[in-house]
């Protein structure tokens, strides 16, 4: 791993704490889905990712195992790739065997913790790879590292559908940054599809309830960091599909009238009153491909499973 090492962001626990002030204090109350993951979330969505229900991890791997030589066709010699939103660094590894030469490989995560340990873990294994972690925000404005010597391009790597959690119009902010920082490579993005509502349903209300405890972990996390009082057993998990924006919505519901503090503000809850937590967007392939191009990326190739259920989207972006 590069002696740079993580580069902390300013103090995630103060952005939390505002952000859940502000949307407690708005009206429908909402934060940020950014904020589930802090460590203990971010092993929860780990635990998410291998449920039987959670289709889009398997398939997704699948689609990357079987097609990884098409794409590292796409991504060429001697690329710099910058992973948006890295986690545990699992879905890299599939294409790292198939790529010619990687400059330098540049995960970007919010988690700085979880990024770190999983970047030493990486590098461990691939003793010739550059790995730079960088803990941030990528859903803000993001300083990256000037390009790596020797690199031919740079090429993003969004994986898991995480796009999905941006709505369209933010989507498409974050695809036009990428036009910019990619500019002379590319984007290769996963993305989860428009699908039977039963099957999106199981999805996200899993039979174990990782899901409710992923959910639960942001008022948890609340108490942990900012002396909050929530209590967890008066909220319940809620997780549906609405059709017309084609997205699941995930929500905390009060399961009656009380009332909790953040930071010495009290807020009340009416019975069935809830806190939205996640939107998580399907696309169908032509309307991502029609969000590409708006954002200035030219959709080049695409490869899905063999129901349908996800896509991953090579995106070029033109030089300047
Ligand atoms: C990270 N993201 C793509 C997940 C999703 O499916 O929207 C987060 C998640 N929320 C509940 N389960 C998984």
């Amino acid at each position: 791993m590069s002696a740079a090492g993580v580069n902390r962001p300013e103090s995630s626990a103060e952005g939390f704490g505002r952000a859940l002030r502000d949307g407690l204090r708005s009206e429908p109350r909402g934060v940020a889905p950014k904020y589930f993951y802090d460590r203990q979330g971010s092993a929860l969505f780990d635990r998410i990712c291998e449920l039987p229900e959670y289709y889009p991890t398997r398939t997704e791997f699948a689609i990357l195992r079987q097609h990884a030589a098409e794409m590292a066709e796409c991504i060429g010699p001697q690329a710099e790739l910058i992973e948006f939103g890295a986690g545990s660094l699992q879905k890299i590894r599939l294409l790292l065997g198939a790529l010619q030469r990687p400059a330098r490989f540049v995960p970007v995560d919010i988690s700085a913790e979880h990024l770190h340990a999983e970047s030493q873990r990486l590098a461990a294994e691939h003793p010739g790879l550059l790995v730079l972690p960088l803990a941030g925000d990528f859903s803000a404005d993001l300083a990256l590292p000037p390009p790596a010597p020797g690199s031919a391009r740079r090429v993003g790597f969004f994986p898991g559908s995480s796009i999905g959690n941006f709505a369209p119009a933010d989507a498409l902010l974050f695809l036009r940054r990428c036009a910019g920082w990619l500019a002379g490579g590319g984007l290769l993005v996963g993305v989860d599809l428009v699908k039977q509502p039963a099957l999106l349903h199981a999805a996200y209300n899993d039979s174990l309830g990782v899901t409710a405890a992923f959910n639960l972990n942001l008022l948890a996390r609340a108490n942990r960091e900012l002396g909050a009082d929530f209590d967890l057993s008066a909220f319940h998990h809620h997780a549906f599909y609405e059709p017309q924006h084609q997205r699941i919505e995930m929500h905390l519901v009060s399961a009656r009238e009380q009332s909790a503090q953040v930071h010495g503000e009290r807020f009340d809850f009416a019975e069935g009153q809830t806190l939205h937590t996640e939107n998580s967007y399907k696309y169908t392939v032509a309307g991502f491909q029609a969000l590409a191009r708006t954002a200035g990326l030219l959709p080049q190739a695409v490869w899905t499973d063999p129901q349908r259920l996800f896509s991953v989207h090579w995106l070029g972006a033109p030089g300047a």
